[in-house]
């Protein structure tokens, strides 16, 4: 079946079937969450992990990218090492472990004492398939924006310590932004909508890798996809979207999401 049929929607379905049916090399980036040890019960899931990393290979374009989020269960003690696992396992079906991100939480849920400290992050491992196509770089404010800086040691971990002789000068108001992403959870009134599932992604960690890996047009892809934040942040960032879920309500609720965002978008024209 054409892609073309399953373009801009949400389809209710084990996305492992669902993405069978789809083409070779058609997808710019996947911004997804798997449910993360069985840690959530959501409704009736089945979660083959190996079987959905190797479709995702096969359709993710030349370029593209996939940003997997997730973090372990601690169980009898000890983290089960799921993450890297899954990570491992995505190199050595033939994509490039491009970066691994962390998505720290602004407002993590304080836990009981288990004498280790509070977990605040996530993992945001970004895989490509070969190099990566599209890179629009976030920036940031410079600490030391028009400073003269002398000539300075740094550590080149590829090689040895190296001088810098000649460093900018003066230093630029600008620089490309750090790979630990902090978000508030929950919170935000974009993110209200949400409230019908239990782990919603804050629709600015989604807007900021939509922004970094793809160009308008594109096609923006979440296999498991919730209350549909993937897809909608795409759908207002002018890209094409694709969603899947195996639960009929958060289906459900990401179409009612998106239609909100149609509409705000129709009207603005
Ligand atoms: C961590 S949640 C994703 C939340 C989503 N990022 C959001 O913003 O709402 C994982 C989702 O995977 C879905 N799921 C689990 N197994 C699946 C499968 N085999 N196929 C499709 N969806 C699945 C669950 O129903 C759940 O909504």
């Amino acid at each position: 079946m054409s892609i073309n049929n399953y373009m801009n929607q949400i389809i209710e379905g084990n996305c492992v079937e669902v993405m069978k049916n789809f083409d070779d090399d058609i997808i710019d980036l996947t911004v997804t969450s798997p449910p993360y040890d069985d840690l959530r019960n959501y409704k009736g899931f089945v979660f083959p992990f190996e079987e959905i990393a190797k479709e995702l290979y096969r359709i993710t374009k030349p370029g593209g990218v996939v940003v997997w989020i997730v973090a372990d269960a601690t169980i009898e003690g000890s983290e089960t090492g799921t993450s890297f696992k899954q990570a491992l396992y995505f190199k050595e079906i033939g994509f490039n472990l491009h970066d691994t991100m962390i998505f720290k939480k602004k407002n993590p849920i304080p836990q009981i004492y288990r004498k280790r400290y509070n977990n605040e992050f996530e993992f945001m491992f970004v895989f490509s398939k070969g190099v990566v196509k599209t890179h629009n770089s976030i920036l940031v404010d410079c600490m030391h924006a028009g400073l003269e800086l002398n000539g300075t040691t740094y550590k080149n971990y590829s090689k040895n310590d190296q001088t810098r002789e000649k460093l900018a000068k003066p230093v630029k108001d600008k620089k490309i932004k750090g790979n630990i992403w902090e978000y508030v959870v929950g919170k935000k009134q974009e993110d209200q909508e949400a409230k019908g599932h239990s782990a919603p992604f804050p629709c600015e960690l989604v807007r900021d890798h939509i922004f970094s890996w793809t160009n308008p047009g594109d096609t923006v892809f979440d296999p498991m996809s919730g209350s549909g934040t993937t897809c909608k942040v795409a759908c207002k960032q002018d890209r094409n979207y694709i969603g899947i879920d195996i639960s009929h309500e958060y289906c459900e609720l990401a179409r009612e999401r998106i239609k909100i965002v149609e509409t705000q978008m129709k009207l603005t024209f």
